[in-house]
């Protein structure tokens, strides 16, 4: 995961990262679709990729904690963060398998967007899930984002052949652009569920995206809180 995504921070923050002028917009609808609108206390950031998100979460927040597995992109938000002044934000480079470091609790919100759809198995989504029950404060709230298979036996029937076929991908066109840890997993609504309850989290508020640019997936957008 760490050596893809620091050759992706390399490469054009637009296609990899998400468009930079719409960082805004994709928070707000964010919290919007999901009937909130957090500001105060301590959030983290998961993935926080080269700070596109990250300033507007410092406006937000009293403190932010940006984490991402690539100290490439960390970098860089590093870099963007003493350009501009955000100088509520701490940032961790994490292993890519547990939020590393992050005491338990400490999260009054959660932000995890354009993340999960990159790890590369279904385990990863899991830890990861249940880490974010882990670090957020027993009031707090998570806010996340991942694409879902759509229900149907095209779809698992896609996905298994997709298992099968990205390792292969990635041995014969090798770069990062062909990387599992680019391409990552898809979870069936029943997998992101059990995950959630496993995770000792339960859904506050849901919405779906009209699509996904994955096949035979939809975006889901869930609130998620402390069961
Ligand atoms: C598509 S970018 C999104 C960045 C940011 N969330 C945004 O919306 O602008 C995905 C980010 O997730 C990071 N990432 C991928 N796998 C990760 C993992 N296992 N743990 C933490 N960060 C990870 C990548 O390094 C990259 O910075």
């Amino acid at each position: 995961m760490r050596s893809t995504w620091d050759a992706l921070a390399r490469a054009d923050p637009g296609i990899y990262v998400g468009d930079p002028a719409r960082a805004l917009a994709e928070l707000e609808s964010l919290f919007g679709r999901l009937g909130a609108d957090p500001r105060g206390g301590t959030c983290v950031e998961v993935g926080c990729g080269p700070g596109r998100m990250t300033g507007y979460l410092a406006e937000r927040f009293d403190r932010v904690l940006a984490l991402d597995v690539s100290p490439a992109m960390v970098a860089q938000a590093r870099a963007r963060a003493y350009a501009e002044g955000w100088d509520n934000v701490a940032f961790e480079v994490v292993c890519g398998e547990r939020l590393d470091g992050v005491a338990g609790g400490m999260a009054d919100v959660v932000v995890c967007y354009l993340v999960l759809q990159h790890l590369p198995a279904r385990r990863l989504v899991e830890a990861y899930l249940s880490e974010i029950g882990r670090v957020l404060a027993p009031a707090g709230t998570a806010f996340i984002q991942l694409p879902v298979l759509e229900p149907g036996l095209v779809a698992r029937a896609w996905r298994l052949l997709r298992s099968a076929a990205v390792p292969i991908h990635a041995l014969l066109a090798r770069g990062p652009e062909a990387s599992p840890a680019l391409r990552g997993v898809r979870l069936s609504g029943s997998e992101l569920g059990r995950a959630i309850g496993s995770a000792g989290l339960g859904v506050g508020a849901r919405d779906t995206g009209p699509d996904a640019p994955y096949r035979f997936s939809r975006d889901v957008f869930l609130r998620l809180e402390r069961a």
